[in-house]
C-alpha cells in the first residue's frame, strides 16, 4: 500500500493535485489480494476524483485503517459530491450522472462497476458517502487473512 500511495502521490502532485496518505493501522495484517486488480479499483476511484473534481484546487486524502476483520482504504475528495438520490446507482454498469458535462471518450460509466466487481471478487466491499458541494469518500474494505500478534502472524 505504501508503494502504491507513493506512486499515486507523485502522479497526482505532477498534475497539481494535493494528495495525502495516512496509515492508521494499529498492527500489520496480511490481506490476500491480486495487487494489480486492487490497484486498478483504487485507480478507478482516484481517476474519478480527478475527472470530476475542481481543476485548480483538488485535494485527495487516502487513509488505511482497520475495522474489525477488514482493512479499509478510504479515499476522500473535495469534488462536487454526488446527490443522495443518485448514490444507489453509481456502481451500476454504464451509469453516469452527468452525461452532457463529460462527453469525453474515456467516460463509459464502467469504472465504478469494475471497481466493485474486483473488490467483491476478493470478498470485500466498496461503499460511498458523499455531501453535495463538499466531496465524496469511497471506501474499499478487504478481509484480513492474518494479523501480526506478539510478533507472530496468526
Ligand atoms: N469522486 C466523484 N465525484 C463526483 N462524482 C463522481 C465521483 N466518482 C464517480 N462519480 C459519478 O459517478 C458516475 C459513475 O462513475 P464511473 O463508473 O467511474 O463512470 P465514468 O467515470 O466513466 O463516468 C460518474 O459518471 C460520476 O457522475
Ligand atoms: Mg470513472
Amino acid at each position: 500500500m505504501a508503494d502504491l500511495m507513493e506512486e499515486l502521490k507523485l502522479e497526482l502532485e505532477e498534475k497539481g493535485c494535493r494528495f495525502e496518505y495516512t496509515n492508521k493501522m494499529e498492527f500489520d495484517c496480511i490481506v490476500k489480494i491480486d495487487g494489480k486488480r486492487i490497484y486498478q479499483a483504487i485507480r478507478n476511484i482516484i481517476g474519478n476524483a480527478v475527472k470530476y473534481g475542481p481543476e485548480d484546487d483538488l485535494s485527495i486524502r487516502a487513509e488505511v485503517y482497520q475495522q474489525g476483520e477488514y482493512v479499509c482504504i478510504g479515499i476522500k475528495d473535495n469534488g462536487p459530491g454526488i446527490p443522495e438520490d443518485k448514490l444507489p446507482y453509481i456502481f451500476d454498469r454504464f451509469y453516469r450522472i452527468d452525461t452532457e458535462r463529460t462527453k469525453d471518450l474515456m467516460s463509459t460509466g464502467l469504472g465504478l462497476s469494475i471497481a466493485r466487481e474486483l473488490v467483491e471478487a476478493h470478498g470485500g466491499r466498496i461503499t460511498v458517502s458523499s455531501v453535495e458541494n463538499e466531496g465524496s469518500c469511497f471506501t474499499v474494505s478487504l478481509p484480513v487473512s492474518k494479523r501480526l500478534r506478539d510478533g507472530v502472524y496468526q
